[in-house]
């Protein structure tokens, strides 16, 4: 068998793995309670080990055990991150503690302190103690109302319009520029709206397309905060975790960029996921009174071209808004019923 460029990039990530796997590099994961950290958590324990993922959010409340080991952290506290650091061997930190887009616009100096402060207390926190690879989310509220809507590409133009998008845009910049001075390993993707069963959306304006399903379970009816024809891209959670970790794995020297991948998975409007639920439950009923955050979902793109990470580190979709909707409403009617 002949030994191609693709198979030599194969083999490296496969050893790339198993580096990862076989020695216990302990990772630290904040704002672990979220949408996002209450199912990253569990895939990470599944991929690297219960005991080498230590989690991390500001509440205080007891979380569940499937949490454990658990620290209190607010990212605002370096200190107090540092010591976590150092009291664990941490190699690899997925920081997702944030504010977003919504809880941005209605308390914008939390949201500054805890994306901006808060990134920079991790990004300085690595540089000082040696940790290996940071994973930082973006978000698709980097782009604004001049950027085009639809196919929109990787590089172009990033005048977002709400605090939160602007603390997302500046921190890719941020993150860029310690991959350039320090040479340290930090990696993101621009989530679209994320879709899940397991923990509730915490405060961003594509919430309306988790609570819609349990709205349409509960009560047959749902009042949407965005109108008919809004249109954006969303992807279902296993999409979500399987595509972080797949670009956490991709050997380092493959990416060309670092903190600011589109990522696509689905768009629909709010009628077009209605009408999928309606499929299910035929007499569900919803109707529209946009609010503020209808102004946030116009300056975002409906579409996404995410051809870079297509090509750098292997993305694919899996679920479409047929496929998410029938797993949706089973695992939620599970839960609620
Ligand atoms: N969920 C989405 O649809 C989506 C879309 C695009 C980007 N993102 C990004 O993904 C990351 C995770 O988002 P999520 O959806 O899980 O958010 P979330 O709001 O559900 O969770 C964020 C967590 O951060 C914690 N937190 C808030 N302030 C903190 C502080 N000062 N110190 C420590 N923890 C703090 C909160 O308690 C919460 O548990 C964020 O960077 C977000 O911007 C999410």
């Amino acid at each position: 068998m002949s030994v191609t460029p693709h198979l030599v990039a194969q083999q490296q990530r496969q050893v790339l793995i198993k580096i990862l796997k076989n020695i216990p590099m302990k990772i630290l994961v904040t704002g672990a309670l979220g949408q996002i950290g209450s199912e990253l958590v569990a895939a990470l324990k599944k991929t690297y080990g219960e005991k080498n993922i230590i989690t991390s959010d500001v509440r205080d409340s007891a979380p569940g055990e499937e949490f454990l080991p658990y620290e209190t952290l607010n990212v605002l506290d370096k200190s107090r991150l540092a010591e976590i650091v150092k009291k664990h061997d941490i190699k690899v930190i997925y920081h997702l503690a944030a504010i977003l887009s919504a809880a941005g616009e209605k308390n914008p100096n939390l949201c500054w302190d805890v994306n901006m402060t808060g990134l920079h207390n991790v990004l300085e926190v690595a540089r000082e103690l040696d940790i290996k690879q940071i994973i930082c989310p973006s978000s698709i509220a980097v782009f604004g109302p001049e950027t085009p809507r639809d196919n929109t590409p990787q590089e172009t133009i990033i005048l977002p319009k709400t605090m939160y998008g602007l603390t997302k845009a500046a921190g890719e910049l941020l993150c860029e520029y310690y991959v350039a001075k320090f040479g340290i390993d930090v990696r993101g993707i621009r989530y679209p709206g994320l879709i899940s069963h397991k923990t509730l959306p915490g405060g961003g304006t594509t919430d309306y397309a988790v609570e819609i399903f349990y709205e349409a379970i509960k009560k047959k009816s749902y009042t949407c905060f965005l109108s008919a024809d809004t249109t954006l891209p969303m992807m279902y959670m296993p999409d979500a975790i399987r595509g972080t970790i797949q670009l956490a794995e991709t050997d380092f020297s493959k990416l060309k960029n670092h903190s600011n991948f589109n990522f696509a998975g689905v768009s629909f409007s709010c009628a077009e996921i209605a009408a999928e639920i309606t499929k299910h439950i035929p007499d569900f009923k919803i109707d529209y009174v946009p609010d503020f955050r209808q102004k946030i979902a116009d300056s975002w793109p409906r579409s996404i071209d995410d051809s870079s990470s297509r090509e750098q580190w292997g993305w694919k979709v899996e679920y479409d808004l047929k496929k998410m909707t029938e797993d949706m409403l089973v695992n939620l009617r599970k839960k609620l019923t």
